[in-house]
């Protein structure tokens, strides 16, 4: 009897948790699932540990496999600099967070440049939760934050030898319009991971290298809380902010 009552309390409150889950749209940056670790894989809407958490279903489970898979590619096909990465044989390390909105840390202004300072303080908190310095902070994470219309790539000194603040910048413009239609930000995760990983090869040229989408008339975006304006203000950041 007893048994019984338990197992249905437990059926009655499954749907309750997983709703409680989804029901997460403003994450707090302790909160935040990290998708390499075992005991969080799951509520990044991942099978097994990965490189790209996605709590709230942004992107399709195979996108975010295929973005997955391309990062791992990175591991182990590029070389990063310091004795472990040419002793291990492998490369650099990147992760990828994405969410619906992120709860402020720094202030509630939403001007943005403070947006922008949140969004920088929230990367830097998520790196250091997800020990993500490596052997020598060979490491990048990419921030996405959609209602915010924040796309931030905090590169880690290792990895920002090769992939300066400017390049993230000109890359980041040229798969910003990826970013502003659902559609197409797997696409847009992909691109802008392949460019890194051409930057972090040396072929800084080509990385930077414009694509047809970026003529895409973005004539109806403007304002903060479009994407299309942050990758400027990141770059004025850069030059206020370089460590
Ligand atoms: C999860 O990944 C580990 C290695 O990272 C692997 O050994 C294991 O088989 C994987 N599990 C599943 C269910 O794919
Ligand atoms: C910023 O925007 C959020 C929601 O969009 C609102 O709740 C908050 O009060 C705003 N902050 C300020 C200082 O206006
Ligand atoms: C990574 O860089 C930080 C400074 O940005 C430094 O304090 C830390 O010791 C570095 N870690 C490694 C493993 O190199």
């Amino acid at each position: 009897m007893h048994r019984v009552l338990l197992a249905l309390a437990l059926v009655n409150m499954l749907p309750l948790l997983w709703a409680q889950n989804s029901a997460v749209d403003r994450w707090n940056v302790q909160d935040y699932p990290d998708p390499h670790s075992y005991d969080t894989f799951r509520l990044c809407q991942r099978g097994n540990q990965s490189n790209i958490c996605d709590p709230n279903g942004i992107l399709s489970r195979q996108e975010a496999d295929e973005v997955d898979s391309l990062i791992r590619s990175v591991y182990r096909e590029t070389r990063c600099g310091c004795r472990s990465c040419i002793d291990e044989s492998r490369g650099y390390i990147i992760r990828v967070a994405l969410m619906p909105r992120m709860q402020r840390i720094l202030s509630q202004n939403n001007d943005t440049y403070a947006l922008l300072h949140d969004a920088r303080q929230y990367a830097y908190t998520l790196s250091r939760r997800w020990m993500m310095s490596g052997s020598c902070n060979e490491s990048l994470l990419i921030l996405f934050s959609k209602f915010d219309g924040i796309l931030y790539t905090l590169t880690l000194p290792h990895a920002r030898l090769r992939l300066s603040d400017q390049h993230v910048n000109r890359i980041m413009l040229n798969v910003r319009p990826l970013f502003d239609d659902d559609d197409t930000v797997g696409e847009g995760l992909k691109e802008m991971i392949l460019r890194y990983r051409m930057a972090l090869e040396g072929k800084t040229e080509e990385a930077v290298r414009p694509q047809p989408w970026t003529e895409k008339s973005t004539s109806g975006a403007s304002g903060f809380s479009s994407p299309s304006f942050i990758p400027l203000i990141l770059f004025l950041m850069a030059i206020l902010f370089i460590q």
